[in-house]
């Protein structure tokens, strides 16, 4: 039976390829997670190895001495304030070689380290297969309007003039990297992720949830703080849970060895739909005028210039039908969170019910903003996972009110 090796274990993402693994002990004989921080208890075939993936590669390398390494499913992630940092911290690696005085030379380069160390400790040669957990911004679905459905075989977003995308240079890095020791690999794109890690508030169903009972403390009724145009389009998502049952398939079956998939839920949703049923959950009822009414604290932004449809525009018959795309949330949400009136509801609510009163601050407002904003459909094809075999499936409002629920149960929102 092989070993896997899970780094980002604490995420929302990795843990739940940790949960996944352990729930099948006859099919894993250890799992090593490593991360920073250890959060919680997988069960007794898990060794946490504390990973700082900062550090130098000579040291985590000996961090990571004396394991049998079989599977590697990288699910870590650092936050950056721009896309230029993501790429670094996550990416930058000598194995691009556009640019090698820059690689390793400051902290970061997380990836890329940590493939070193794997070379130093000598693990690298016996791997079998390398899973890299990335998502659609590989599509670029963050710089405006995208061809839809979005494919695994989609070009890559030309670098100018769309910026750096770190996951363009993770996958440089993987590619490399396993090609050099003969490993197999795969690399996930999901779309918005609803799941749940302790501390993490870079989540989107947090927000959500914050949202609907603030918006309950203070009386209102649930108004969507989106815009009309995405509330009437169509959008996907993904269930960590889900995700990790698909990387366990995907790392053991050798039809999608050295591939890349789209991971959804496999629905397609919209806001128009999912939204009264949010508001039911919290007792809460969706003002029928919500789009008639005024909107003081809207505010628009231009996403990039060119979208990521321009790029296929003239092959595809939409020469010069490709334009800009903007964020026009009728509530923008970090602004929402500053008024006075927010917060005094959420101290409230915080001291009563006994909810970390920081939450509302940390929470992910700017995501929210562009996640509800956005003025295009987001549509990823699930069909070459299904082609070879994939099955897995889950209604996406089953999965956002588990999700509600799992954050009462951890008291991130009101029971
Ligand atoms: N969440 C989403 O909605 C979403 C959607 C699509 C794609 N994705 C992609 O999926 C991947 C994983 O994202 P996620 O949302 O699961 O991330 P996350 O919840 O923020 O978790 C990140 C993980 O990385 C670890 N980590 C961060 N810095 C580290 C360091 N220096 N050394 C060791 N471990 C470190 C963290 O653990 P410690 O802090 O304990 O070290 C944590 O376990 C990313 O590529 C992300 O872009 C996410």
């Amino acid at each position: 039976m092989p070993t896997a090796m899970v780094a980002g274990a604490t995420g929302i993402l990795g843990r739940e390829i940790v949960k996944e693994l352990c729930s099948r002990p006859d099919e894993w004989t250890a799992v090593y997670t490593m991360s920073r921080s250890k959060k919680e208890d997988f069960g007794p075939q898990v060794r946490h190895i504390h990973l700082d993936l900062n550090a130098k590669p000579e040291d985590m390398a000996k961090d990571m001495a004396n394991l049998q390494v079989d599977y590697v499913f990288f699910a870590a992630y650092l936050q950056m304030n721009s896309e230029e940092e993501n790429t670094r911290v996550n990416g930058t690696s000598e194995f691009l070689i556009k640019e090698p005085s820059k690689a390793n030379s400051k902290e970061g380069d997380m990836l890329d380290a940590f493939c070193k160390a794997l070379e130093i400790n000598g693990h690298a040669a016996g791997i079998k297969r390398f899973v890299l957990v990335t998502g659609a911004k590989n599509y670029g679905v963050y710089f405006g309007e995208v061809k839809i459905p979005m494919e695994e075989d989609d070009p890559w977003l030309p670098e100018p003039p769309f910026p750096p995308n770190f996951y363009y240079r993770q996958q440089h890095i993987l590619h490399n990297f396993t090609k050099k020791h003969g490993i197999e690999w795969n690399v996930t794109y999901s779309n918005e992720v609803f799941g749940f890690a302790k501390g993490n508030f870079m989540n989107f169903a947090s927000a959500i949830a914050i949202y609907a009972a603030v918006s309950k403390e203070l009386g209102d009724e649930l108004v969507f703080p989106g815009s009309e145009e995405f509330y009437k389009i169509v959008t996907m998502f993904t269930d960590a849970g889900l995700h990790a049952r698909f990387v366990r398939w995907a790392s053991l079956e050798s039809l999608a060895a050295n591939q890349a998939f789209n991971v959804t839920n496999g629905d397609v949703e919209s806001w128009m739909n999912l939204w009264p049923k949010v508001a039911k959950y919290f007792g809460l009822s969706v003002p029928s005028d919500q789009f008639l009414r005024s909107a003081p604290l809207a505010s628009e932004r231009p996403l990039a210039k060119e979208s990521p449809l321009s790029v296929v525009a003239n092959d595809i018959g939409l020469k010069g039908r490709a334009p800009q795309s903007y964020l026009r949330p009728r509530v923008d949400l970090v602004k929402w969170a500053e008024t006075d009136e927010v917060q005094s509801a959420w101290k409230r609510l915080s001291d009563t019910h006994g909810l970390d009163p920081e939450t509302l601050e940390k929470a992910t407002w700017a995501f929210a903003n562009f996640a509800w904003g956005r003025d295009y459909n987001v549509v990823l094809s699930m069909t070459k996972a299904r082609n070879l075999g994939w099955t897995g499936y889950l209604d996406s409002w089953e999965n956002l009110r588990n999700i509600f629920d799992e954050l009462k149960k951890e008291k991130v929102i009101p029971n």
